[in-house]
Formats: C-alpha cells, sequence, structure tokens
C-alpha cells in the first residue's frame, strides 16, 4: 500500500489542495530545519499571509529533528522510532473546519483507509479539552480516552510560534510481545505507539512567552510516514520496515556482516543518517563549519564513526545514496538530477573526515584511560578542532561506556566559534517585522503592484511613508531619509540577486527599493517634502538598462554552465547589478581554463545569435513541464513568470533585455570556490565589458612603455636572455676572485669564503704553491658547502673538515689531500671560518 499516496488523495477528496514537500531549510530564520509538517504554513496560521483557496490543504512533507527544539540525533539508532529524516503527512484547516472534522477524518482514514483494527485503537486529549473529549465519544469507547496534561497533549512547533492543545491516537501493539512495567498508555514502554497527532491550533506564543489567540482556530495535524508504515507492515520498528530495510541491507553487504537487531545500532544509524544527508545536500545544504551545514557535517560524521565500527574504513555512505534514489526519487524527482553531485560531495566529506578518524581514535582512547567519569573538556575540544569530531560524536562514543564529557569547559573553549555560528542566525528581519508598521499597511493597501517591467517612469500616487524605524508618518521633510510606498511603483525591489532600483521620485532621490514581507518600499531621502497622498512622477535611473543586461547575462551563462559541465549545475545564489554580476552555483571541482573560455564562448555566440526575449505567464505545473528551470525552494506563486532567452528557459521575475543583442559582450573575470562543492562566477557584459577590456588596454599599454617595446612578448624574452648572461657573469667573476695566502712556517694558507666551484678553486690553488692548506666555504640555495686540500704540510684535509663541518650543522670528510662536507646553517660560515684558522695555525 502506498500510504502517502492514499494520504493525499484521501483528503483531496475531502476538498484540500495537495501541496508538495516544502524546503528543508524553511524560510524562517527561528528555526533550523523544517520539523514538522505545519512549518510552511506558519504565516497562514498567525494571520501574516491571507488564507489561501481552498483554506485546507494536505502534504507529505519532509522534515528534520536533528539540532534546534525537537532534536532527536542523540536517540537514532538506538529507539525503534526516532529519526533525524523522516516525512509527516498531514492535513490543514486555516480557520475553516475545526475538532470535529479533524477527528472524524483522522478515524475514517485510519480505520477504513488502512484499516487499523479498532480494538487495538486509543485516544488521548488534553485535560482541560472537554470538546474533543465529548466529540471522540461518538467514534470510540469511553474508556479508550485518556486525558493528559500539557507534557503530552500541548503542542508548540518550537519557542515561538503557533501551538495548541492536541490530541493523539495511538495503537496498541500488543500485550504479547511488550509487557514491561511502562507498557501502560502515558508509560514510556514501546507498546502504545503514537501514530497521529492532532493539533488544535489556538494560540501564538512570542518570545516573552505569552499566548494570543490566533485569528482563526485552525488544525495541524501530523502523522510519521515511518511509524505508520511499520504498523501497517506489522513491524516492531520504523527500522524493520520497508522503508528502511533495503538500506540496512545495503549497509551489511557493504560491510560484509549480517544484520541483527539486537546488536544493529550502527546500521540503523546509517540508514536514518544517509537519508537527511541525501535530502540535505540535495536541496542545496552544505557541509560548513557553522550553523545548519555543520548539522550536516555531524549526521555525517556520526554515520561515518558508526561504518567505522562495524570495519567500513573507506568512504562508503557515498555509495547508498543510489538506494536512497531508488526507494524516494519517484516522490522527490530532485534526487534523481543531484543524484552523483551528492554521491561526489559525500565522497569528498568522508575522505576529509577518514583522514583524521583514526588518530583522533587513539586520542580519545588514550585519554579514555585517565577518565574516571568526566572526559576532559580541553581533549574534546581538541577532538573537535583539530580531528574533526563533533562534541556529540564525543559524547555519543562516551556514552556507549557510560561516561560523560565536560561541556563547560569546552563550550568555554568553543564560545568564540559559537558566537560566529550565532551570528548567522541573526538578520531574519524578524525584529524589524514586529517593531515595523508593516502589517497594518499590508492590511491597508495590500501589497503594491509594480509596473516598472515595461516602464522606467510613471506618475504614482505617494500611499504610504515610513521614517527610518519604519513607522508611518504623514511627511518626510528635507534631509530626512525613510521609506516610500507608491500605489503602483516603476522601481524594481531587489529580489532574485537583481539589485533594487534607484532614481528620483517627484526631485527626492531613491537610494535603492527592497521587498519587506510582500510590501515593495523605496528608500528615499527627502529633497522637498513629501506627503502621503502626493501624486509625483517617478524615473528610474538609467542603470537599469545595465542591471537588466547582466541580469539577462546571467541567465545565458547558467545556461552555458549546464550545457559545458552538467545538469547537476544548480544556482547556489547570484547578484546582479549594474557594473557587474556574479553566479554560485553547484558544482565539485573548480573550473579548467578550456571550460571558461567554451562558457564564455557560448555565452557570446548567444548574444550574437540574438533571439528576442519571450516571456509568458502559466501555471507552475505547465511552466515545469515546458522544461522551465525553478529553483529549489525559491517560492512561487500560482502563476510564473517563464523567461526564453535564446536557449535558456528560467522561472523569473526579474528585468531583461529584450534582445540578447542588447548585452554586447560577456566576459569572465574570475572564477573560484565558495565552499566545498560551490563554486563562483564573475562576470561583466556591456558597458562594464568595455569597460573591462579598456583597462586591460591601458595596462598592456602601460607595460609596453615600462618595457620601451612595441611587442612586450618579445621584450620580456630579451629581458628573460639579459637576466640569464647576467647570472653568468656573476658566476663567473666568483670564480675567479683571488684568494691571497698567508704563508705560516713556509706554508702557504688560503682561507676563505668562495661562492663557486669549490673543488676547481682548491685544485687551482694547490697548483700554485709547493705546500699549502686551503679552507673553503659557499653558500648556494640556502646550504653551506665546505672544502679542504693539503699538500707537504701535517694538516689532513678530511680531519679538518670534520672538525668543522658540526659548527655549520654538516658532517663530512675524506682523504688527507682533499675533502668536502656540507651544512645547512649558512650564518655560521664566519664561525667555520674562524674555526680553521684556528686549527690551522695550532698545527703549522
Ligand atoms: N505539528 C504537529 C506535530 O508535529 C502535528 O502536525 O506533531
Amino acid at each position: 500500500m502506498d500510504i502517502r499516496k492514499e494520504y493525499l488523495e484521501f483528503f483531496k477528496s475531502k476538498g484540500h489542495e495537495i501541496i508538495p514537500s516544502a524546503p528543508l531549510v524553511p524560510d524562517d530564520a527561528t528555526l533550523l530545519f523544517t520539523n514538522a509538517g505545519m512549518v510552511p504554513f506558519k504565516s497562514i496560521f498567525t494571520g501574516d499571509v491571507p488564507r489561501p483557496t481552498p483554506p485546507i490543504r494536505t502534504s507529505c512533507q519532509t522534515c528534520i529533528r536533528a539540532g534546534g527544539k525537537h532534536n532527536d540525533l542523540d536517540n537514532v539508532g538506538y529507539t525503534a522510532r526516532h529519526h533525524t529524516f523522516f516525512e509527516m503527512l498531514g492535513n490543514f484547516s486555516f480557520g475553516e473546519y475545526f475538532k470535529k472534522e479533524a477527528i472524524a477524518y483522522a478515524w475514517e482514514f485510519v480505520t477504513e483507509i488502512l484499516k487499523l483494527p479498532k480494538d487495538r485503537l486509543y485516544v488521548t486529549v488534553h485535560e482541560n479539552d472537554d470538546e474533543a473529549y465529548e466529540i471522540w465519544q461518538k467514534h470510540i469507547d469511553k474508556d479508550r480516552i485518556y486525558k493528559f496534561g500539557d507534557k503530552d497533549n500541548f503542542w508548540a512547533m518550537g519557542d515561538t510560534g503557533p501551538c495548541g492543545p492536541c490530541s493523539e491516537i495511538f495503537y496498541d501493539q500488543g500485550s504479547e510481545h511488550f509487557n514491561s512495567d511502562e507498557d501502560y498508555m502515558g508509560g514510556d514502554g514501546d507498546r502504545f505507539l503514537e501514530i497521529w497527532n492532532l493539533v488544535f491550533m489556538q494560540f501564538e506564543r512570542s518570545s516573552d512567552g505569552s499566548m494570543s489567540p490566533l485569528p482563526k482556530p485552525s488544525i495541524d495535524t501530523g502523522m510519521g510516514l515511518e511509524r505508520v508504515t511499520a504498523i501497517k507492515e506489522g513491524k516492531f520498528s520504523n527500522y524493520d520496515s520497508s522503508l528502511f530495510m533495503p538500506l540496512i541491507n545495503e549497509v551489511a553487504r557493504i560491510a560484509n556482516l549480517k544484520y541483527e537487531y539486537e546488536s544493529g545500532a550502527s546500521f540503523r544509524v546509517i540508514s536514518d543518517h544517509i537519508r537527511s544527508v541525501t535530502f540535505l545536500l540535495a536541496q542545496g545544504v552544505n557541509f560548513d563549519k557553522e550553523g545548519r551545514g555543520y548539522v550536516l557535517r555531524r549526521i555525517l560524521r556520526r554515520a561515518v564513526r558508526h561504518g567505522y565500527l562495524l570495519g567500513i574504513k573507506e568512504p562508503f555512505m557515498y555509495k547508498l545514496v543510489d538506494k536512497v534514489v531508488e526507494l524516494m526519487g519517484e516522490h522527490y524527482e530532485y534526487l534523481k538530477e543531484k543524484k552523483e553531485y551528492v554521491k561526489e560531495l559525500i565522497k569528498i566529506e568522508e575522505e576529509r573526515f577518514l583522514a583524521t578518524i583514526s588518530a583522533g581514535l587513539d586520542l580519545f582512547n588514550e585519554e579514555l584511560k585517565k577518565t574516571k567519569d568526566i572526559f576532559s573538556g580541553e581533549v574534546a575540544f581538541k577532538l573537535y578542532d583539530t580531528y574533526g569530531f563533533p562534541l556529540d560524536l564525543t559524547a555519543d562514543m562516551l556514552r556507549e561506556k557510560g561516561l560523560s564529557v565536560d561541556e563547560t569547559k569546552f563550550d568555554e573553549l568553543m564560545s568564540e566559534q559559537k558566537a560566529r555560528a550565532k551570528a548567522s542566525w541573526k538578520g531574519s528581519g524578524d525584529a524589524i517585522k514586529e517593531s515595523g508598521d508593516f502589517k497594518a499597511l499590508l492590511e491597508e493597501f495590500g501589497e503594491n503592484e509594480f509596473i516598472g517591467y515595461e516602464n522606467l517612469k510613471s506618475s504614482s500616487k505617494v500611499l504610504a511613508l515610513l521614517n527610518s524605524e519604519f513607522k508611518r508618518v504623514n511627511e518626510l521633510k528635507n534631509g530626512e531619509i525613510g521609506y516610500v510606498m507608491l500605489d503602483s511603483t516603476p522601481f524594481y525591489a531587489q529580489s532574485g540577486g537583481q539589485c533594487g532600483d534607484t532614481g528620483l521620485l517627484g526631485g527626492n532621490k531613491i537610494l535603492d527599493t527592497k521587498k519587506y514581507f510582500g510590501l515593495n518600499l523605496s528608500t528615499i531621502e527627502a529633497k522637498n517634502s513629501l506627503k502621503v497622498g502626493d501624486i509625483l512622477p517617478c524615473e528610474v535611473s538609467l542603470n537599469r538598462l545595465e542591471i537588466r543586461r547582466h541580469h539577462s547575462a546571467t541567465h545565458l551563462l547558467h545556461a552555458a554552465l549546464r550545457a559545458i559541465l552538467g545538469s547537476h549545475i544548480s544556482q547556489a545564489g547570484s547578484s546582479v547589478e549594474a557594473d557587474k554580476l556574479r553566479f554560485d552555483f553547484t558544482h565539485p571541482k573548480p573550473i579548467s581554463k578550456d571550460e571558461l573560455d567554451k562558457i564564455e564562448k557560448f555565452v557570446n555566440d548567444q548574444i550574437a545569435i540574438g533571439a528576442k526575449a519571450k516571456i509568458e505567464i502559466m501555471d507552475i505545473e505547465s511552466a515545469k513541464n515546458s522544461g522551465a528551470i525553478a529553483l529549489f525552494g525559491e517560492k512561487y506563486g500560482d502563476q510564473v513568470r517563464v523567461l526564453t532567452l535564446g536557449c535558456s528557459k528560467e522561472l523569473c521575475g526579474g528585468t531583461h533585455v529584450e534582445n540578447l543583442n542588447e548585452i554586447g559582450s560577456f566576459f569572465i573575470i574570475r572564477e573560484s570556490g565558495v565552499s566545498a562543492g560551490v563554486r563562483r562566477i564573475e562576470a561583466v557584459c556591456s558597458r562594464a565589458a568595455l569597460n573591462y577590456a579598456n583597462e586591460l588596454r591601458s595596462e598592456l599599454e602601460e607595460i609596453k612603455i615600462a618595457l620601451k617595446g612595441a611587442n612586450p612578448i618579445n621584450a620580456i624574452t630579451k629581458l628573460k636572455d639579459e637576466i640569464k648572461s647576467l647570472q653568468n657573469e656573476i658566476k663567473n667573476a666568483n670564480s675567479s676572485v683571488e684568494l691571497s695566502p698567508t704563508i705560516i712556517n713556509n706554508v702557504s694558507v688560503v682561507i676563505g669564503e668562495f661562492n663557486g666551484d669549490i673543488k676547481a678553486k682548491i685544485d687551482e690553488i694547490k697548483n700554485k704553491f709547493d705546500s699549502v692548506v686551503v679552507f673553503l666555504a659557499s653558500k648556494k640555495d640556502g646550504k653551506v658547502s665546505l672544502g679542504a686540500g693539503s699538500k707537504n704540510c701535517n694538516i689532513k684535509a678530511g680531519e679538518l673538515v670534520k672538525a668543522i663541518a658540526p659548527i655549520v650543522g654538516g658532517g663530512g670528510g675524506g682523504r688527507d689531500d682533499f675533502a668536502t662536507a656540507g651544512g645547512k646553517d649558512i650564518d655560521k660560515i664566519p664561525n667555520a671560518l674562524n674555526e680553521a684558522t684556528n686549527i690551522i695555525k695550532s698545527k703549522l
């Protein structure tokens, strides 16, 4: 039975609209990951976004509970039902139906579609919820209804946000299998299993903990697909179900081991974690040192360590991706498209961790021997910092031994990194949202219209003015900076990477334009006094023409990347301005010069062909079917703009050229890496391309002048030749240096530094005199060479060199008449020469 499909179809038959799963990274900075089916609808529950039509929906939402509230990471593998990644089936009513219908639908689905036996079912309600208690009695015997308090029967999305009392449906797995002291309704045993949570959404909790009623009582229900599948298949653990066994079997095959439930925690950890990792990577989250990317890294490393426990000491997680795609790719199509890319990233990350895991485990075991009950925070930090062991991985390993870690010390050492991670969660705009007057504007005027696709000029009415704190005012006076909302505006608000418009509004300067909770607001510096109700001429800065050329060039670049590097390329960010563009995209390795040339040529060819831009408005399904590229996780309305530019077809709300010819020419300026698996291309077109070419040309002119040659390549070759011949001259000059002897007891003594061929020089000196001793030192490439020669006297060259070499940090020796040695301390050459003088003097 395809429970996912049955569920969605059932609620569709009850008038619900089926909504596809929203991204795991929610459009909500207070939340780490989408952790329940209701998350994408939060603003509808709170009334910030108008009710949709129909006001009832159903979905199968992918969720992650790792990090943040509802963190299940530590338990995964050791219980029958915890997961980091799971799918939640849900039906939602936004002020439409309430408890009566929600309960009736749930009961009908459970008993008639799933056909779970009624004598196995129980329900719970909140102890104060008499209404739900009454309603349930129409469906189920009173003695099967339990009342519990807030702990069990009150649900909240997070510390803030929508919440309310809830009612849960339980399935009795049977006393024949579960009969511990904890196996009673409300106990911690496994016998009674919660399968469906119906939340009666009535309140919104704010950050000070106070609760205010939601505009309309609503319904949010959630049924874990993994649990219900296990029950339907008669399994006691989610991991025994058809959703996980194929993964577990694959792990067993790779490890060459047999899976047994009792000893199989590591298999379960891996089969759970690979699902989180695959989905997060496919949705554009990347391994990182902080934030969501760090949670992803923790999940992967925990799995790798469990693989290690199973004896798998080389990358293997990436091999499991095929299985995940096989099991889930039909429902989540993007997995198929991203498969190779995801595998590549996992493999790199596995290799990175495996490089340090064994040294880290050694350090861990070493410290373990010294540990009585609390493991050192310093070592845990070192494991983290040097060996890449996330703290919860260390804690996990300790838990297996019944030990804990000194987290206070660890936290102290981590505080700096933590502050950084925290900073990355800030700036969501929620603070402004609470204090600004946006809601009032939305209620009074709705969203204002953008008329700037065709017009760069208009005459528009000032609907509202806001001061710099986003509070409504009637007037902005000369010199004041604030925000203006026009009834219809030609100024484009920054979005989809395209920067916001600047320009003039009746002589006042428009400095920027942005969207604030759906409102298009321009930042304005008042020159003349400006009042609500004024009707003023608007003039968008002509920069816009350059901006739109760069925007269209970005689309061509995207198409070129997919054509030349492959369809795994997807956009990871972009920025479009009047004088440059930047495009970030998924790709596992640097792009070669040859590939860059091809990409640049591809774009320029498209520009030269010069197709006309085609814009069509259609519904999202037809758009996707037409092959248009949509950004994963981007919110699109029901009707979307599909833009065809030559061979590129994308969903886009930005402004673009009418004909590709307008772009002129296109140059790639730089290619670089942003983070693992994400590359960046910076480029210019149109006027900026001309400027870029001009800059290059002036640089070349300057080079020519500096080189005094019309052809710089020839000039440089000539310079190189000259340098070479000068170097040779120096060398020859050195070898002809005269070293004058001192005579001691009729023996000619030559001691000195000579930077040339020592051996030849020693021979030369020896030939000149009848009785002679020579000691020379030379330096080359940061090293020292020593050489000694002796003829007709009582000094032995070998002994001399042997005695001196240690002074320059070396060693050597040789014959009585000739010997050499090497050393590395060039600074010690004077000492060596001194010592040689001393020895020679003392012996002659
Ligand atoms: N939001 C509730 C839960 O996650 C019901 O969907 O349990």
